[in-house]
């Protein structure tokens, strides 16, 4: 029995594909699992993965990425408290709101959806959100709604104060917030995964699919449109969002929030399941510059990480107003406010990172390669900057140079872990 073998299991089983998390990940699992089991080899082991539907859970609790933080990619949980306002609740009395957070991980992003709605003043009680994670050691944590701070990151932090009671453990969350949420186990991969339930208002499912092998992308993405209301919002992460352009979806029109609608018919041309998933263009946001009527908190694509947050001694306030232009959709500005940051203070990742985002939000996939190049010049373990590229490689042909981003991210990832660098 090969390493391959174990790869192939759980690529058929929950849809990884090793090499976007690299290989060696794998192949660390495995060996932890063989050693908490007693099995002195692959073969052993293999046997014992085949008959046992616990340990099948443990190999795939091993590998999963739990990766997620309160308000992630913010601008997302603007646009659905925008689309999904107290008029939505007063003009439909009868109707409830039916909300999805697939991978819902431990529970921050859907716990989010709540306190976005309930800060948009958005009547709770008319509001379901179910959240699915394949992990049950994830979905423990997230029913405790007790949270450490590395589920807070960035510097906007007072929804903190207003939502949840300090406690010696950790900071909780109240009954009112979590009894919206229904957690339960599920891998979007099972044939009988979700049927015949009622349709979904809001689907988010983020951060899932870079995880996947083009074909398992596409096969989810039915998934998904098949549980999504002909007029329902589908959030993706944001180096996801090119993909369900090539898959007959089309933007929502909400800058930054990478949400996207189901496409008329009428503005189709091929059944999506003939779509090419790798013929995709490069992660970039359609462009999307209707302005945000109202928007309830600045998008923080960067979260600032305490090493980075510790060093930044300069003034951020011109930074912060190009991130708010850009969450209005005014882009040029946006990207003009980061072009005078950097002459004013030379070199900064989040500026940097910013003005990729804005070209690949544009539509300029070189400019925005260049950006994403020069933040890792800066941040080599820029996880976000390092997806980015990766994918724009990826769509472009360049599966080696795609492949070579990933596997940096992953050695990023994993002395992160140990506290070193890599
Ligand atoms: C990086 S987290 C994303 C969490 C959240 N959506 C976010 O963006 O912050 C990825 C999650 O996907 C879950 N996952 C992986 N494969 C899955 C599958 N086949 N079905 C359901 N969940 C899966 C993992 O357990 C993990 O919690």
């Amino acid at each position: 029995m090969k390493l391959s073998g174990f790869q192939q299991w759980l690529k058929d089983t929950m849809g990884l594909d090793a090499s976007t998390i690299g290989p060696t990940i794998v192949e660390r699992a495995v060996q932890r699992r063989m050693a908490a089991c007693g099995r002195a080899d692959l073969g052993q082991y293999w046997q014992l993965l085949r008959d046992s539907a616990l340990e099948q859970q443990e190999l795939i609790e091993a590998v999963v990425v739990p990766e997620t933080w309160f308000f992630r990619d913010n601008q997302a949980f603007a646009a659905l408290a925008r689309n999904y306002d107290p008029l939505w609740a007063a003009t439909r009395p009868a109707q409830r709101l039916r909300l999805l957070s697939l991978p819902c991980s431990t529970g921050e992003e859907p716990y989010t959806m709540v306190m976005a709605l309930q800060d948009a003043g958005f009547p709770l009680e008319r509001l379901d959100v179910e959240a699915i994670d394949i992990s049950e050691r994830a979905l423990s944590k997230a029913r405790q709604g007790r949270y450490g701070s590395n589920s807070f990151r960035g510097r906007e932090l007072e929804f903190r104060e207003r939502h949840f009671e300090a406690t010696a453990e950790g900071w909780q969350l109240p009954k009112s917030i979590r009894s919206r949420v229904n957690f339960s186990q599920g891998n979007v991969l099972d044939l009988g995964f979700l049927p015949g339930e009622s349709l979904y208002d809001a689907i988010f499912c983020r951060n899932l699919l870079i995880y996947f092998d083009a074909q398992t992308q596409l096969r989810t993405v039915e998934v998904l449109r098949r549980l999504l209301r002909p007029d329902g919002l589908l959030f993706v992460g944001p180096s996801e969002a090119s993909l369900l352009l090539s898959l007959n979806f089309v933007s929502a029109q909400f800058p930054m929030a990478f949400a996207f609608r189901k496409a008329p018919a009428r503005a189709v041309d091929a059944p999506a399941a003939t779509a090419s998933v790798r013929a995709i263009a490069a992660p970039t946001q359609p462009r999307a510059a209707a302005p945000l009527r109202k928007p309830i908190a600045p998008l923080r694509p960067t979260p600032a990480r305490p090493a980075a947050a510790a060093a930044a001694s300069v003034d951020e306030s011109l930074l912060d107003q190009a991130q708010t232009l850009a969450d209005n959709g005014r882009l040029a500005e946006a990207l003009a406010a980061c072009r005078k940051y950097l002459q004013a203070h030379g070199p900064s990742a989040r500026a940097l990172y910013l003005s990729g985002l804005i070209d690949s939000a544009s539509g300029r996939e070189r400019e925005a390669e260049q950006h994403f190049r020069k933040v890792l010049y800066l941040e080599p373990c820029h996880e976000e900057a390092l997806m980015h590229l990766a994918l724009l490689l990826e769509t472009r042909g360049d599966a080696a140079g795609g492949r070579v981003l990933r596997t940096r991210a992953e050695r990023c990832r994993g002395a992160a872990a140990v506290g070193r660098r890599p």
